[in-house]
């Protein structure tokens, strides 16, 4: 599997704070694939937007994970952005993050990340936290070699239980 990040920050894109949580997820999909690539934006709409259609149209990312601007602050946009550029919806995703965060943080209800698909691509909102990221990402990591399976036409496991038996 393919992934890349896009991690989306005023702070650390002006270089007043560094990025914990790209690394973090870096580290937590390894055993599934490699990153290829790596961006960091502000929280702009059209720049989170173009790096989204980069990221699925030419680097061709099985998974682009994003972290940071899906709270409420005034500035958080991922969600609006990632909207802009799926071409299907894949609601379960960002449900399955709010269910099991929800169960950590009642905070969790803040977070308005989406998840979809663009081609080939699935796109799933982080929280910018790495305390955050990690709950979120953990819960739904085991579903993703199926997620992209089924994305690239590849149905055969449909019927198997959700540990790959
Ligand atoms: N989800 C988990 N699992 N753990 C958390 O601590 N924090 C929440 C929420 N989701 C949190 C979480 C908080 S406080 C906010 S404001 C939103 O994610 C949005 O975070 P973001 O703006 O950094 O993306």
């Amino acid at each position: 599997m393919v992934f890349a990040v896009l991690c989306v920050s005023d702070r650390c894109s002006a270089g007043v704070c560094q990025d914990k949580s790209g690394p973090l997820i870096k580290e937590l999909v390894s055993h599934l694939g490699k990153t290829a690539e790596f961006i960091l934006v502000p929280d702009e709409k059209d720049e989170i937007e173009k790096a989204l259609i980069y990221l699925c149209d030419d680097v061709k990312a099985d998974v682009v994970l994003t972290t940071g601007g899906t709270g409420f602050a005034p500035r958080d946009i991922t969600p609006e952005a990632t909207k802009a550029v799926i071409e299907r919806e894949a609601p379960g995703i960002a449900e399955a993050i709010r269910f099991k965060s929800l169960q950590i943080t009642p905070k969790a209800m803040l977070s308005r990340a989406v998840s979809g698909i663009r081609g080939r691509s699935l796109i799933i909102n982080l929280p910018g936290s790495p305390k955050a990221v990690r709950e979120s990402l953990e819960f739904i990591l085991p579903v993703l070699p199926h997620a992209v399976d089924v994305l690239s036409g590849d149905t055969q496991n449909c019927g198997g239980n959700y540990d790959g038996r």
